[in-house]
């Protein structure tokens, strides 16, 4: 379902956006008119929020413990993450520059949860001392924890995250669960269970279970299935101990965005009666919940907004040359067939363009030849001075930028439709990396440090 505000449906917010993007000077082709800029629908995003929440508080006794904490990994972003607090999320982290960003952003660090698979001790000392809760990925980072839990009392939650080994989706670089893949304790082989039960009875400290099982291409019921996994363990664990251990379970996040369409789906809702066919004992009250989404939360309102540049046929083909391109839809460049995009095509005054679809290529600013965003896509034949819009790129895109030819990062801005069709406003989110930006970031105050 789509997330329909006083605003509109996200299609006819998206419109309004881009149109008032355009008379407003954010993007466009006047006279120094930047030719790129990358907007986030702030309703969206609130409405995303507020359908997680309430798919797990609609089937989980009231009194459930509940985190659910945003994948900082897919828009690490202070405002936004400020945003997602606001409405009752927390964030997940992934690397000591995220927890800079969730603590920038005001997140307190009981509403912060640490994973990732090569933790520094200084990573781990900073996380005890701050009481985030931290989930390990191995058995020597446990060992490390066995010393930092001696040397003094620690806040954290702490778990181990564990791999169900259920294999992988269409997407084989971002499958976790996987026989071989890098993440946590790989379950299934020989003598792990066993030993991860008993590391659990020999410290009473771990109170926590994790996994993250799911991500874009995994279906649905297979993401349920590493969640049963997960339960299943946790009894095991607390059957053993004689005591309820484990209190609470980390189901990660993973679940698959619609790419193809306006429409959300699966939808937050989906995926808890998912949980709930295959593993009924989560909603049971007994265990509380931390959830980790990302691309679901963010992606469906993002959208890169650019100019065409120029337009030229080459071998009859007619190609659209943009500033949307590999810097800013990385994994579409590098990976159109697993990371299709929809691109729309508007006037230079920002109005959806209309004419008889003509198969084009949309190709990026860089300077190499894969950098297509689209090929032999079918759209109104687009001029110079047109925009095109990509949508679906508020995670993992525009946000996680890729520095090639030293393409420099565009502006973000969110921006909220005012009901009643009117005026659309825009707020800075991250500026503009600038000329000088670049530069420091380039080596520019060394410049003679290798003579
Ligand atoms: C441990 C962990 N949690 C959560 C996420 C977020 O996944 P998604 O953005 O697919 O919801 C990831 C993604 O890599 C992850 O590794």
């Amino acid at each position: 379902m789509a997330a329909d505000s006083a605003g509109g449906s996200p299609a006819a917010r998206r419109d309004r956006a881009v149109r008032a993007a355009v008379e407003q000077g954010l993007v466009g082709s006047g006279d120094g008119a930047e030719p790129l800029v990358c907007l986030l629908d702030t309703d969206g995003i609130r409405a995303s929020a507020a359908a997680l929440r309430a798919a797990f508080a609609g089937a989980l006794p009231s009194d459930t413990p509940v985190l659910h904490a945003f994948a900082v990994k897919a828009a690490p972003l202070v405002p936004v993450l400020r945003l997602l607090a606001d409405a009752g999320i927390g964030c997940e982290v992934a690397s000591p520059g995220e927890l800079a960003l969730a603590r920038a952003a005001g997140v307190p660090p009981a509403r912060i949860v640490l994973d990732s698979p090569a933790k520094t001790p200084e990573e781990l000392g900073e996380a005890l001392a701050l009481g985030v809760a931290v989930n390990a990925d191995n058995r020597q980072e446990l060992e490390r924890l066995d010393g930092l839990v001696a040397a003094g009392p620690t806040a954290s939650p702490l778990g181990v995250r564990v791999n169900p080994q259920l294999g992988a989706g269409t997407i084989e670089a971002t499958s976790t669960a996987t026989a071989t893949s890098k993440f946590g304790v790989a379950l299934r082989d020989p003598g792990a269970r066993e030993w991860l039960v008993r590391a659990y009875l020999e410290r009473p400290w771990l109170t926590r279970l994790h996994t993250h099982s799911g991500s874009q291409g995994v279906p649905l019921p297979l993401i349920a299935e590493g969640v049963r996994v997960l339960y299943e363990l946790a009894e095991e664990i607390n059957a053993a101990a004689g005591r309820r251990q484990v209190d609470t379970l980390d189901i990660g996040g993973g679940l698959p965005v619609n790419f193809a369409s306006d429409a959300e789906s699966p939808t937050y809702a989906e995926y808890a009666a998912a949980l709930r066919e295959a593993a009924p004992g989560l909603f049971s009250g007994r265990y509380g919940l931390v959830t980790e989404f990302g691309r679901s939360l963010l992606a469906k309102h993002g959208l890169v907004l650019a100019r065409v540049e120029y337009t030229k046929t080459s071998g009859g083909r007619p190609i659209a040359l943009t500033h949307a391109g590999v810097h800013l839809l990385t994994r579409t460049v590098y990976a159109p067939a697993s990371w299709p995009l929809r691109v729309l095509a508007y006037d230079a005054k920002g109005a959806p363009k209309t004419g008889a679809a003509v198969p084009q290529d949309i190709a990026g600013p860089a300077c190499f030849s894969g950098d297509l965003v689209a090929a032999d896509r079918a759209l109104p034949e687009l001029a110079p001075g047109d925009l095109i819009a990509v949508p679906d790129t508020g995670a993992y895109f525009f946000t996680a930028h890729y520095g090639y030819n030293s393409l420099p990062r565009p502006a973000v801005y969110g921006f909220t439709a005012a009901p009643g069709g009117g005026r659309v406003r825009f707020a800075l989110a991250r500026a503009a990396q600038t000329r000088a930006d670049l530069l420091r970031e380039s080596g520019a105050p060394q410049r003679d440090a290798l003579l």
